[in-house]
């Protein structure tokens, strides 16, 4: 492994104990810390989501790129106890230099932990970790396809490419129309908006591909984002494949431990040769989470 790790351990002025990592690969911030912070904000967005407002001492807005991630050190309860930290994408920074955002699912002990920590409360999380999605301001438009979790993850994006004048087109999927957080994923972006449902059988691969060709032709998105379905991961693999002057970007959701590269409980098989010549494990919180589309290799057989 290339990475190079430097610990170092500071309690000067009174600050939160923090230890940072000086991480040497390409496509990594250049430092990794944990920072104590202060819960300013904690509300349900709807019955499965909750928002989280995090202050920390330092100016993580600044650091912190859209696809990147913190790992939560959620806390304890007497039914609760989460032994390990939970990977989270940003899902926003400011309006402080210390803001950060996250908009996460509650799903098992620790999400569940987390979502009791009350306001004025403190947490310590890990990063800013992982790599960044493909940007540029020159880019006329470019088409997003999200779904679940996948919300919080692209919403940086979606809002960078507000800032920066670059058309977004957002096609969206969720069980019902109650659980799309359109609003929540936009946050005041303007976009052209296309919602698929489960409950009226519009979000099927069938219906999603025809519409999904529609949009790549009638949009002409440079590059396609997606997060949080693999169905719909490989249906973009398969689709991209007919327009090869289009880049596709995933950031993947892989379960972690240590989130820093050390552990290797979050490779991935993925071919970066495009033929099938240069298959190769990589990391997905070291060399990820974000992967060209057309790199992630769906079913893997061993033996
Ligand atoms: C890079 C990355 C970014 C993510 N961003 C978000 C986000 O913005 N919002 C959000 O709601 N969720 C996000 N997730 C998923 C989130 O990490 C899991 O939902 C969370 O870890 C579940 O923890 P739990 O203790 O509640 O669930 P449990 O099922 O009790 O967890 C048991 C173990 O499995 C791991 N695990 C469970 N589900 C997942 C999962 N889907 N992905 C990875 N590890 C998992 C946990 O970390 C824990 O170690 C992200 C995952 C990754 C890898
Ligand atoms: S989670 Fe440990 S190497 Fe990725």
């Amino acid at each position: 492994m290339s990475s190079q790790t430097l610990l170092e351990r500071s309690t000067a002025g009174g600050a939160p104990h923090r230890a940072a990592v000086n991480v040497a690969s390409p496509g990594c911030a250049a430092s990794v810390a944990s920072h104590r912070c202060a819960v300013v904000e904690h509300r349900w967005v709807n019955a499965r989501y909750k928002y989280l407002r995090l202050a920390a001492e330092a100016p993580l807005a600044r650091t912190t790129r859209p696809g990147q991630f913190y790992q939560l050190h959620c806390p304890t309860d007497e039914v609760h106890q989460p032994f390990l930290l939970r990977p989270m994408s940003v899902y926003g920074t400011g309006p402080d230099e210390g803001g950060i955002e996250f908009l996460y699912n509650v799903t098992g002990v620790g999400t569940k932990a987390l979502a009791k920590l009350p306001m004025g409360g403190h947490m310590d999380i890990v990063g800013p970790l992982g790599n960044t999605f493909t940007f540029d301001a020159s880019f006329e438009r470019i088409l997003v396809v999200a779904r679940g979790v996948g919300l919080a993850t692209m919403a940086p994006l979606v809002r960078q490419a507000g800032a920066a004048g670059v058309g977004v087109t957002a096609l969206m999927s969720a069980r019902t129309p109650g659980d799309l957080m359109q609003a929540e994923f936009l946050r005041g972006v303007p976009a052209r908006v296309h919602a698929v449902y489960d409950s009226d059988g519009t979000s099927s691969v069938e219906a999603m591909e025809v519409l999904l060709r529609r949009l790549l032709v009638e949009e002409a998105p440079q590059v396609v984002y997606t997060c949080g379905s693999h169905r719909l991961l490989m249906l973009l693999q398969r689709v991209l494949a007919d327009y090869p002057q289009i880049h596709g970007e995933v950031a993947m959701e892989q379960r972690m431990a240590c989130g820093m590269g050390v552990c290797l409980s979050c490779v991935r098989l993925f071919d970066s040769g495009g033929s099938g010549h240069l298959k190769q494990f990589k990391r997905v919180c070291r060399e990820g989470p974000v992967f060209p589309v057309r790199e992630v290799v769906g079913e893997v057989e061993f033996g």
